[in-house]
């Protein structure tokens, strides 16, 4: 399997079903949607939507119920980022190549176009029920979508995160900050593509562990890129961790034993995937070629 190549025309699917789930740039509060638009357009890896149709593949899924779910993820983690780089939290001025939302639109407009993200996920995700009226699952996938952005999910883990700034932070606690800011909406696009195509509770509960896992490998591994990328490859800022005074897996642990640690997750990850009989080849190597990511 040409990996490259695979991971290419997937993102480019992503990519385009994305944008067609993309409000119009139209009426008096038209800046607020240009400003949405723009952080969403700026590009990114779009893993988030990737990793859910691939779980809905893996589970047999062919039908485009998921495609509102997989835009509504994205805009949630956009959203996500464009609120973590804001003054107040990390004061980041450079996100996927461009200026930050804020730094670009002014920060009321930035606040607004993170809020409007996260509305219109919502709302765009609702449009699975037009899709499969009798697809049962739905109301389940829209419980997970909520609940992993909320405060016992990623919004919960920004909160732990800024509080812990230039504090001391056991490893334990770390853990539980990277498990919710950064693996609930991993575990959501999973979870939401297990869901959908009928996987049961049982195959649910390992899909959740596998993405946990798999994110605390992806936000060990932002930290490791944070002192070791340069902004031009990265497209954000190197150094915003330190500049922060924030405790990461590099600054606990050294470089060495944080890779060592993306690799094991990683690797745990994929073994708890291949516990199921249903299999994606494609989905456990993308996991895997994520351990040497760049950006
Ligand atoms: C960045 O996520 C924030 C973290 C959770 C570490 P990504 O690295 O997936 O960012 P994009 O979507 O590619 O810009
Ligand atoms: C943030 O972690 C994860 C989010 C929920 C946005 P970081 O603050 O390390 O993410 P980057 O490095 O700015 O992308
Ligand atoms: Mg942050
Ligand atoms: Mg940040
Ligand atoms: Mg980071």
């Amino acid at each position: 399997m040409d990996m490259k190549k695979e991971i290419a025309a997937r993102t480019e699917q992503a990519e385009q079903i994305i944008r067609q789930y993309l409000p119009t740039e139209e009426g008096f509060q038209k800046t607020v949607i240009e400003a949405m638009n723009y952080s969403v357009l700026a590009g990114g890896k779009r893993l988030r939507p990737v990793l859910m149709m691939e779980t809905y593949r893996m589970f047999g899924g062919r039908s485009k119920v998921i495609e509102p779910f997989m835009a509504a993820m994205e805009m949630i983690h956009t959203y996500s980022l464009v609120h973590d780089d804001l003054p107040a939290m990390d004061n980041d001025e450079f996100r996927r190549g461009k200026k930050t939302t804020h730094a670009q639109y002014g920060e009321a407009m930035g606040i607004l176009a993170g809020d409007g993200l996260l509305n219109y996920a919502f709302e765009t995700a609702t449009k699975a029920f037009e899709i499969e009226p009798g697809n049962g699952n739905i109301g389940r996938a829209f419980q997970i979508l909520s609940q992993k952005a909320g405060i016992h999910g990623m919004l919960g883990g920004q909160c732990v995160d800024i509080e812990s700034e230039g504090k001391e932070v056991t490893e334990e606690l770390l853990q539980y900050i990277y498990k919710l800011k950064t693996a609930a909406l991993l575990e959501s696009s999973m979870m939401i593509g297990a869901i959908l195509a009928g996987a049961t509770k049982s195959e649910q509960r390992i899909v959740e562990q596998a993405a946990g896992e798999l994110g605390l490998a992806f936000q060990i591994q932002d930290d490791i890129l944070d002192v070791t990328s340069s902004t031009e490859v990265l497209g954000k800022p190197v150094g915003s961790d330190e500049k922060n005074h924030k405790t990461t897996y590099v600054t606990l642990k050294g470089i060495e034993e944080a890779y060592k640690e993306v690799e094991e997750r990683s690797r745990h990850s994929v073994e708890l995937l291949n516990t199921l009989v249903v299999k994606n080849e494609f989905l456990t190597n993308l996991m895997m070629e994520l351990v040497n990511r760049k950006k």
